[in-house]
């Protein structure tokens, strides 16, 4: 019996000693499994969200898998919004945005709340309210306070106001229709400059623990709009306004500046608020061609971008300010960008199939490198 721990011992240093020998090292060390592959939640030092409709979300198996895989933060592409939660003056319906919230919590998945007040996905009862500035405020302050209540606990933060400010001059959006980026804002037309701080402050009365965000698009193009909107970010945290970061889409397209995006984190970052990437998407057909190919060259173009979004994110926003990278959704099945703007596109890092895309290994590879 004692002569076995002796031959045994005795087998493993030969063996050892020949493998060094003769190079094959590798086979002394046995492998228990294949290698898990690589997933974005499980590679990014901070959370890795997408936006999620509910729909194929309780349907179609691949949609669910791979965001179960891949994501540990969700936000709702609509079902938040006032027209779906409120569709009649005082008829809720919480119904499609429970459920979303419902799945994150049963998976564990942070919830990013979108949004409370935005001059688009108005009921039409809002749109042809009557009344004086404190109807208004009634208003504004109990749908904020509703949504906020509802889902206090279950979300972890909000964007609490959503894309306020013109494209071009950074002034509020106001009564009048501004020429390229849509319309005004009911709100700033009814409620005054000061709006913004005031749905801030209902929201964190309804909800102190949710983490508060101003959410918008255009940072990257380094204009006028990015100069008010860290002057607006700057002057509501001096002014003690509960807000704790800013949200920037970044729905930008293949021919996007990499240096101006990260211009435009740094200074978003300077700050000090959390920074979100919170809507990211490439589209491939910014100019709306009617025939057009998703060539290889295309989707190394595309995957190049995502790679340099992630680095860029890293580089610029310290470590306790980044919230997280959010996709508008994950497979071109499902972007908004192709319903939205009756055009093809391939603008996500799964394709149609919920297939990875070189884009997928572009944004994996920007999170790890
Ligand atoms: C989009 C949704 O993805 C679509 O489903 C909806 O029809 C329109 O809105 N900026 C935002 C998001 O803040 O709410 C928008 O989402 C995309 C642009």
């Amino acid at each position: 019996m004692m002569r076995l721990p002796c031959l045994y011992h005795c087998l493993i240093v030969i063996c050892f000693t020949a493998a060094s020998a003769i190079g094959c090292k590798k086979t002394a060390t046995p492998q228990v499994g294949p290698t898990p592959e690589a997933t974005l939640k499980g590679t990014a030092a901070f959370p890795m969200g997408s936006a999620v409709v509910a729909s194929p979300l309780n349907t179609n198996y691949y949609y669910q898998g791979t965001l179960l895989n891949e994501y540990n933060s969700m936000t709702a592409d609509y079902e938040m919004k006032f027209d779906i939660t409120e569709p009649q003056e005082g008829t809720y319906n919480y119904t499609p945005g429970d459920y979303i919230v419902g799945f994150a919590a049963q998976h564990h998945i942070r919830m990013h709340g979108h949004n409370l007040i935005w001059h688009q996905a108005l009921p039409s009862w809002v749109l042809a309210f009557k009344g004086d500035s404190s109807a208004w405020e009634n208003l504004f302050a109990t749908h904020i306070k509703n949504e906020a209540t509802h889902y206090k606990g279950q979300v972890a933060s909000w964007d609490v106001v959503n894309e306020a400010l013109r494209d071009d001059n950074g002034a509020l959006r106001s009564a009048e229709t501004t020429p390229n980026d849509g319309s005004g804002s009911i709100w700033r037309q009814h409620l005054g400059a000061d709006y913004i701080a005031r749905a801030f402050v209902y929201a964190h009365e309804a909800d102190p623990a949710a983490l508060l965000f101003y959410n918008d698009y255009g940072q990257e193009w380094l204009g006028v709009k990015l100069d008010s909107m860290i002057a607006l970010l700057n002057s509501l945290t001096k002014r003690g306004i509960p807000i704790s970061g800013v949200g920037m889409q970044m729905h930008i397209d293949i021919n996007a500046d990499t240096a101006a995006i990260s211009e435009a984190l740094r200074r978003l970052a300077s700050t000090g608020l959390l920074v979100h990437i919170s809507e990211l998407d490439i589209s491939v057909n910014p100019n709306n061609l009617t025939n057009i190919t998703f060539t290889p060259a295309l989707q190394l173009r595309q995957a190049s971008l995502f790679e340099s979004i992630a680095k860029s994110y890293r580089a610029n926003v310290p470590p306790a300010q980044r919230y997280g990278i959010t996709t508008w959704g994950f497979s071109d099945a499902d972007s908004w960008i192709i319903s939205y703007f009756h055009r093809q596109d391939w603008p996500l890092p799964f394709d149609a199939n919920y297939a990875k895309k070189p884009a997928y290994f572009g944004l994996l590879k920007g999170l790890t490198e």
